[in-house]
């Protein structure tokens, strides 16, 4: 558990002010032009941005995506960004719930309610972890944070390049099977930045899966944040694979095609403004979902300079919708798109 808890901090030193992510244009939304409408007949405040998640209301359709608990420094990143998650109506996840599986007394850094009572709240497992503790560990998990859903994170990448990480991947099926059967539609299953492509995604919801966030490759890359901390082969490794993964672009894209309309899709991965998110709803997400710029945010300047990092993004947003005319997600989702460049290549194969 002390191990565990160090982890936590080195984790969030290194996504505080590290290099943790890929150079370049690695989530190809640059590849996807909006297109402009010239007389939008629209009010910005009759713009309907509200989504259905988890059986609950987003004013905007936004995650704050899971990161962090275990420890003080952790407690107060969590209660900072619920309490503005509950101020303008996004969701929110807390990081992976195994620090306080090994520990009761780490529970407090996960607990949010009290400043966000209404959000709709995710907890999180590793899938690994949710075998070794099995389905009555994970439903205490949620419950004991008053969660409305249980994000299930997928992340093979990261374990390969962790010394203490796991090495061996099978059964997966098995125990998301198991999820299905305790949480139902209050499951999610996500990667954490490499991306669940189209194959992954249908073999999931033929299980029964009804939430997905394909956190594709272009953020926050956990080989990378792993690999600043590895030595030797590791080290070496986790440097060629810094940049692997399928694009957030291409697989919010391509997933969407492959599982049609009754699964609810979260893209996150690489989201760095209100322009990213619309993009990411008009290629098919119901909810764009962004953690290091709110997280990076709130440790530079507390509560409010993540307010602040997000009304750019909020405002930044709801422009979006009334420069292509849309009205509402489902309005942007009907309206024309450019794709481009290699996003069009990946579109083309997946
Ligand atoms: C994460 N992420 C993450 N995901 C998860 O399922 N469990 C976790 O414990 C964590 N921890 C975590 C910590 C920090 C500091 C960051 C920045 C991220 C991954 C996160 O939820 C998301 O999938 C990716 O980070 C991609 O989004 P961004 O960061 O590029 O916006």
């Amino acid at each position: 558990e002390e191990a565990t808890a160090k982890r936590k901090d080195a984790h969030l030193d290194l996504c505080a002010t590290g290099d943790v992510e890929p150079l370049g244009n690695s989530t190809l939304l640059e590849d996807v032009r909006l297109v402009h409408c010239a007389m939008p007949e629209l009010s910005v405040d009759e713009v309907d941005l509200s989504t259905e998640f988890l059986g609950k209301t987003l004013r905007y359709p936004l995650l704050i995506t899971g990161m962090t608990g275990g420890t003080e420094r952790a407690g107060v990143v969590n209660r900072d960004l619920a309490l503005l998650a509950e101020r303008h109506g996004l969701a929110f996840g807390v990081g992976s719930q195994r620090a306080m599986a090994e520990n009761p007394q780490a529970a407090e850094s996960f607990q949010v309610r009290r400043v966000a009572p209404t959000v709709p709240l995710l907890g999180n497992i590793g899938l690994y972890q949710a075998v070794r503790m099995g389905v009555d560990g994970v439903r205490r998990l949620a419950d004991a944070i008053g969660a409305d859903g249980m994000a299930l994170h997928l992340n093979a990448g990261q374990e390969l390049t962790q010394p203490e990480g796991d090495r061996d991947f099978r059964g997966g099926y098995q125990i998301v099977e198991q999820l299905v059967r305790a949480f139902g539609a209050r499951l999610l299953v996500k990667e954490t930045g490499c991306g669940i492509g189209p194959d992954v995604a249908r073999r999931l919801v033929e299980l029964g899966v009804r939430n997905l966030d394909v956190s594709g490759l272009g953020g926050t890359s956990w080989v990378r944040v792993e690999q600043l901390r590895a030595e030797g082969v590791q080290a070496q490794v986790g440097a060629e694979f810094s940049n692997w993964g399928i694009p957030t672009a291409a697989a919010i894209a391509s997933v969407r095609r492959a599982v049609g309309s009754g699964t609810r899709l979260v893209a996150s991965g690489g989201l760095r403004t209100g322009l990213d998110a619309a993009k990411v709803i008009a290629l098919g997400a119901d909810v764009a979902g962004m953690a290091l710029p709110l997280f990076r945010a709130q440790q530079a300047g507390g509560v409010e300079g993540a307010e602040k990092a997000l009304a750019v993004i909020l405002a930044s947003l709801r422009q979006a919708f009334v420069l292509t005319g849309s009205a509402s997600c489902a309005d942007l989702q009907r309206k024309p798109r450019i794709i481009g460049g290699q996003l069009k290549d990946w579109l083309a194969t997946l």
